[in-house]
């Protein structure tokens, strides 16, 4: 795998360390010499594959079907795109567009690429599909499926575990609130976090909140893969640091832009990066498109928006994962060892 010398230009404008203690830049190369290691960096050779075995038209009923239920009127669909690429040719669906067709468009497909998980991964979240507890904000379904990237067989049965901050960029179960300043009563939220178990097509579900932006980063979402995660006995969380699979999912930069321009996103007034300056993204693109595809569920944002996208996950690849803090029945506690040292 070779590089252009774009990252390391982008790198090296670097200015901001996103978080105290630790460095995006560090994070973006580690990712990178991931990457330079890696076999395919997509899935495009499992194309024909996930075709013939039906994959792709079970995922486009899928999101049919959660549009379908969560859909306020009609669904307005939007382009994927690359970084740069602007929607203006946005097509407003009327009732007589085939659902079939909104959501027939390519998933995009991106390889574990990721090697470092950011530094608020809380272990010990609970197991649920609906994330949001009582925070405002967008809504969003996110519908993610994972593929072996090597035998291009859906990964089934597996925990997939995802994570944001809130509109107001904010991480829960962290000692950190906003503006990195210190707020240890954070430790016992758990909003916005949560894990599913991966169906016989390698999918699972998500009812989230659109998350917001805080000093460094552009807007995103984590997803890790646990390949050998089992329950608590209390059958409701799950302890496990051990992941094959670490990412980040992005939005269009123009859809990030309508977010930021309602409450309580407006309010949230801490140094917004945009996605080209982002340099995770960057690198994503390197390889693959992870910004995911979308639909608009209504006539306003606010109706909410449904968000999927394809991961091809190395199986032979696992890491343990920098746990910040950890949940326990008697609340959260933080890590005492630091991030990246
Ligand atoms: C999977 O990860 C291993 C270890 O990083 C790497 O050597 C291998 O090339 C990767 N496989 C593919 C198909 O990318
Ligand atoms: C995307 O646009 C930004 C801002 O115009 C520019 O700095 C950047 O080089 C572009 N990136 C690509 C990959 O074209
Ligand atoms: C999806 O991607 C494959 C492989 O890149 C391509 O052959 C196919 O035509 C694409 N399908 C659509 C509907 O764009
Ligand atoms: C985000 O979480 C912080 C910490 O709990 C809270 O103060 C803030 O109100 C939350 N933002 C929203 C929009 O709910
Ligand atoms: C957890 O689930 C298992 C299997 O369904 C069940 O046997 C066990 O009783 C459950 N434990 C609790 C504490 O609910
Ligand atoms: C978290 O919740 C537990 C149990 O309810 C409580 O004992 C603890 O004081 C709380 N911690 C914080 C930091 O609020």
């Amino acid at each position: 795998m070779h590089f252009t010398n774009t990252l390391l230009s982008v790198l090296a404008a670097a200015q901001v360390l996103a978080h105290p203690g630790h460095d995006v830049r560090e994070e973006a190369l580690a990712r990178r010499t991931y990457l330079e290691s890696a076999k395919r960096t997509n899935l495009d050779h499992c194309s024909a594959e996930l075709r013939a075995r039906g994959h792709e038209q079970r995922g486009v009923q899928r999101r049919q079907a959660l549009a379908a239920a969560n859909a306020k009127r009609g669904i307005v669909q939007r382009a994927p795109s690359d970084i740069n690429k602007t929607h203006l040719s946005t097509a407003d669906f009327n009732q007589n567009t085939p659902l079939h067709d909104v959501f027939a468009v390519n998933a995009s497909c991106v390889l574990s690429p990721e090697v470092t998980e950011g530094p608020y991964y809380v272990a010990g979240e609970y197991v649920r599909k609906d994330v949001t507890e009582k925070q405002a904000g967008v809504p969003l379904w996110i519908d993610i499926d994972i593929v072996d990237v090597t035998t291009c067989k859906p990964i089934t049965d597996v925990w997939v575990e995802i994570w944001s901050c809130n509109a107001t960029g904010v991480y829960s179960g962290v000692a950190t609130g906003a503006a990195y300043k210190p707020a240890p009563e954070n430790l016992n939220n758990t909003f916005l976090r949560g894990f599913q178990k991966s169906d016989a097509d390698g999918a699972v579900q998500f009812q989230s909140l659109f998350p917001g932006h805080y000093d460094g980063r552009t807007h995103h979402v984590h997803v890790a893969v646990h390949p050998s995660a089992t329950e608590r006995a209390n059958n409701h969380t799950i302890d496990d640091a051990t992941v094959s699979h670490l990412g980040q999912m992005y939005f269009d930069q123009d859809l990030l832009n309508r977010v930021e321009a309602v409450e309580p996103y407006a309010s949230n007034h801490a140094r917004w990066t945009k996605n080209a300056q982002d340099f995770l993204l960057a690198v994503g693109l390197m390889t693959s498109d992870p910004l995911m595809q979308y639909v608009q569920l209504g006539e306003n944002l606010e109706d909410g928006v449904l968000a999927w996208l394809s991961f091809g996950v190395n199986t032979t690849y696992s890491k343990k994962a920098y746990v910040a803090a950890t949940l326990y029945e008697d609340g959260g506690k933080a890590n005492s060892k630091p991030p990246f040292q």
